[in-house]
């Protein structure tokens, strides 16, 4: 019986536990910089017992736009920040994965810069019609990645996870309707994976081989022409021979038939994708999404070869939930899968908003597609 509260190893990184806050974007920052804000959400995550939070994506790139409130690492300038961030979590025992991303013309607010994507396939959420990478901006994205990747362990991150799910920018490139490439980056989905392995390759180079590379990918897109299982389970299949310590399964895209963070009557919707590539390959897996009950996290762990659960809604609700389980109060996480914690104002939970603030984020959730 795999006891979901001892130490374990996942992906390379020693935890106290197998529960992980999945990457859930603060939206806190200030003009980039860790907030005190954030600082406070790690300790009460760290204190409520959560053994490893990985970050909200952090923006580091030339090509993106970055919006002020996304946390970056972009610049050496960011470190200082980003050390006080992983301090305050390892003071509280709990380890933390920074995760890197880029948007590609998933943006949803006004670009800044050129909109850069594998291909010029218009964007359904925003209808830009980006410009396809060249070769040169391949090249240089990578590097430019390995970089964010030194700066993440020069401010004490126990590894990075690359953004490879929910159509930003990788997700695109694995994606037979966003990659319409001819080049030596995309026609078949061999070709589509090339860049992750490039950039694992040029993580490990640039932060040493030990140094933990973690993934987020979706299981499915759930949307025509996107990746479908097959596909994932062959780029699963490729960069487990490329280097990555670590898969955490995710599925969805906004404009799909499910996005990433689906409502309340779906339990555990990403596990049959986790189950299939932890009990064929040899890379560590955790699953995320719809994961609200200690019995079903346990049974998941006890009968499959799933190495951690990852969590986001439900710790926004109750940062203290790992701890209440352990201790033996076992009732279901209280959250209600409403999704009114994407907050452009700071990620908090729905209920704990005043009348004025309920009211300007109802109108948040109709626009973005939660509530009718
Ligand atoms: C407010 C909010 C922000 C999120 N930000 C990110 C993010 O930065 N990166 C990411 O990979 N997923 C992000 N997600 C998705 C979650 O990590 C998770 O995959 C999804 O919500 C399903 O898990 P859950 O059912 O435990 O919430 C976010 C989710 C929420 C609710």
């Amino acid at each position: 019986m795999t006891n979901p509260f001892e130490n374990c190893r996942i992906g390379n990184i020693e935890v106290k536990n197998r529960f992980i806050r999945s990457a859930t974007h603060e939206s806190m920052a200030q003009d980039g910089h860790v907030s005190e804000n954030i600082i406070n959400m790690y300790k009460d995550l760290s204190e409520g017992g959560t053994g490893l939070i990985i970050t909200g994506y952090l923006s580091f790139a030339t090509s993106d736009s970055h919006s002020p409130s996304t946390m970056r690492i972009s610049d050496d300038e960011f470190i200082p920040g980003l050390a006080s961030l992983t301090k305050a979590a390892h003071d509280l025992g709990t380890k933390v994965v920074a995760q890197i991303n880029h948007s590609g013309s998933q943006l949803f607010s006004k670009p800044k810069n050129r909109v850069l994507a594998p291909s010029d396939i218009v964007d359904p959420v925003n209808g830009i019609k980006p410009e396809p990478f060249s070769k040169e901006e391949i090249d240089s994205f990578i590097k430019e990645f390995g970089k964010a990747s030194l700066r993440a362990k020069k401010a004490g991150f126990d590894g990075v996870q690359i953004h490879g799910a929910h159509s930003y920018l990788l997700s695109k490139f694995l994606s037979p309707k966003y990659n319409t490439r001819n080049d030596e980056y995309g026609g078949n989905i061999d070709s589509n994976t090339k860049i992750i392995v490039e950039i694992i390759k040029e993580i490990k180079k640039q932060c040493g081989n030990d140094f933990p590379v973690w993934i987020k990918l979706n299981g499915s897109d759930f949307e025509e022409n996107g990746i479908t299982e097959k596909d994932f389970y062959r780029v699963c299949e490729i960069i487990s021979k490329n280097g990555i310590d670590a898969i955490e399964v995710s599925s969805g895209v906004p404009t799909g038939k499910f996005g990433p963070s689906r409502t309340i009557k779906h339990k555990a919707y990403n596990l049959d994708f986790a189950k299939n590539i932890a009990s064929n390959l040899k890379t560590d897996t955790i699953v995320v999404g719809g994961l609200r009950e200690i019995d079903l996290i346990e049974n998941i762990l006890k009968d499959s070869e799933i190495k951690g659960v990852s969590l986001s809604r439900a710790l926004v609700r109750e940062p203290g939930l790992i701890k209440r389980w352990e201790q033996g109060k076992r009732e279901p996480a209280r959250c209600v899968a409403c999704n009114g914690c994407y907050n452009p104002k700071g990620t908090k939970c729905f209920f704990t908003l005043n009348d004025e603030e309920k009211k300007f984020q109802k109108k948040v959730m109709k626009l973005m597609g939660f509530t009718k």
